[in-house]
């Protein structure tokens, strides 16, 4: 049995850390007897350069016919002036859609070693801080109606948000089976005050919350939520949220951990092909420099091998071993300081060195 992996390197920092995911992944094939086949795929900018369109039909077919995609990052400078639906952003968003991609996990913990890089005040992460942020990934104002028109002071621009019951539904039911999974609690984070998609979203939550009564589940106001992180951030277990409150709160709570280059991340649909992605960006200052943590694409890797592959004991040995070199005091220089630090080659020769 061989895996068939599609890579999308992407932009940026993406193709130091996928390669280092790459070399991650077959290092514990080796040890656990898996075999993976990798593809790589153009998507983002440099598939704009190559073939003029951020996400060619060969990637989107090369994709559904993979067992499972990497993805690194896209985006930069040199392509910010183009127009939204040529941005390499959009490709992106167009794979999600295209592989139907409801569900975005993004685990956000705080590794004890890492308990000094954390922001936050010691007495504040006492208690650790271990949450799994649900988020909407196909729906919502990153999907609805936009464009330009004649507003009341001329020329104005315009994004909506729409959700549908179905929608909303499918993934408040992740996040209930997700909860029930863990720590039993779950926060639905809105803007029912405001909002009427919130409002929706809410009395759904209510209504699926009697199929669940063995989870704990509130709502919380994505303001005060994000004020709610800061302060006590271990009062969060599961939280689900739509695309675009999800998408930042993720960032914040990645903070939280140390470092946004930490956090990995789930793409998941009704079926197991699912798409695995670091949180962060193509950080194009640092591009092609060696310097990137590699962590959050290592961690989304050993995602991949649990949920795609069912590879329980391949995926622990991923997160032990990064796990254990930052016990050993590694670090890249997102999390170091100032202080000495590792390359990108470097830590994961590391995390190799100690699967
Ligand atoms: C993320 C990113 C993307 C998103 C961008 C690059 C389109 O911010 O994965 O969090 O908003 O989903
Ligand atoms: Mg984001």
């Amino acid at each position: 049995m061989t895996y068939k992996i599609g890579l999308l390197k992407g932009d940026g920092i993406g193709p130091e850390i996928v390669d280092s995911a790459v070399r991650v992944l077959q290092a514990v094939g080796k040890k656990r007897g898996i075999a993976f086949e990798f593809t790589p795929y153009l998507i983002g900018g440099i598939a704009i350069d190559e073939t003029g369109e951020p996400l060619p039909q060969a990637t989107i077919d090369g994709c559904l016919a993979s067992d499972s995609v990497l993805l690194g990052a896209v985006g930069g400078p040199k392509w910010d002036m183009l127009s939204g639906n040529q941005r390499p952003e959009k490709a992106l968003l167009g794979i999600r859609e295209k592989m139907g991609l409801f569900t975005n996990l993004r685990p956000a913990k705080l590794y004890s070693a890492l308990k000094e890089e954390c922001p936050l005040r010691a007495d504040i992460v006492a208690n650790g801080f271990d949450m799994m942020i649900v988020r909407e990934l196909t729906g919502g104002i990153y999907f609805g109606e936009r464009g330009y028109r004649q507003g009341k002071y001329g020329e104005e621009a315009y994004d909506t948000e729409a959700y549908s019951r179905m929608e909303i539904e499918r993934i408040v039911r992740v996040a209930f089976e997700t909860a029930r999974k863990r720590r039993k609690k779950l926060t639905s984070i809105d803007k029912a005050n405001v909002l009427e998609t919130s409002r929706l979203w809410r009395k759904i939550v209510h209504e699926l919350a009697v199929e669940y009564p063995d989870v704990e589940v509130s709502d919380m106001l994505v303001d005060n939520a994000a004020m709610q992180l800061v302060r006590n951030p271990s009062q969060f277990d599961v939280v689900v949220t739509s695309n675009m409150f999800g998408d930042i709160l993720s960032d914040e709570a990645s903070q939280i951990t140390g470092s946004i280059g930490m956090l990995p991340s789930a793409s998941l649909g009704s079926g197991t092909r699912g798409l695995y992605e670091p949180i962060h960006g193509s950080a194009p200052d640092i591009a092609g420099q060696n310097k990137a943590n590699p962590i959050a694409t290592i961690l989304s890797a050993s995602m991949m091998l649990l949920y795609a592959f069912n590879e329980k004991s391949a995926s622990e040995d991923i997160v032990n071993a990064v796990d254990r070199v930052l016990e050993l005091g590694y670090r890249t220089a997102d999390l170091a300081r100032g202080k000495a630090s590792l390359s990108t080659t470097e830590m994961t020769d590391k995390i190799i060195e100690n699967l």
